[in-house]
């Protein structure tokens, strides 16, 4: 599925961003140019919602305790 238009990019991209470790917000925008001039600016406004799908990718996120813990 496409998260972004305007780059081209799908959640399968967010993803593999995940996996390698970029989960913060800022680092997002830069790796996936969020904040270039041809961009419309909806993946940046809504950049949080990406990094909560980045972070999911983690390799740990599945096995961590504090997140077992806080859905209890
Ligand atoms: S759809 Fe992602 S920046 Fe426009």
């Amino acid at each position: 599925m496409y998260i972004c238009l305007c780059k081209g990019l799908t959640e399968s991209d967010i993803r593999q961003a995940g996996e390698a470790g970029l989960t913060e917000p800022e680092r997002l925008i830069t790796r996936f140019g969020w904040d270039d001039s041809d961009c419309c600016g909806r993946c940046a406004d809504h950049i949080d919602c990406a990094a909560t799908l980045a972070a999911e990718s983690l390799p740990c996120f599945a096995a961590c305790p504090a997140r077992s813990s806080s859905l209890t």
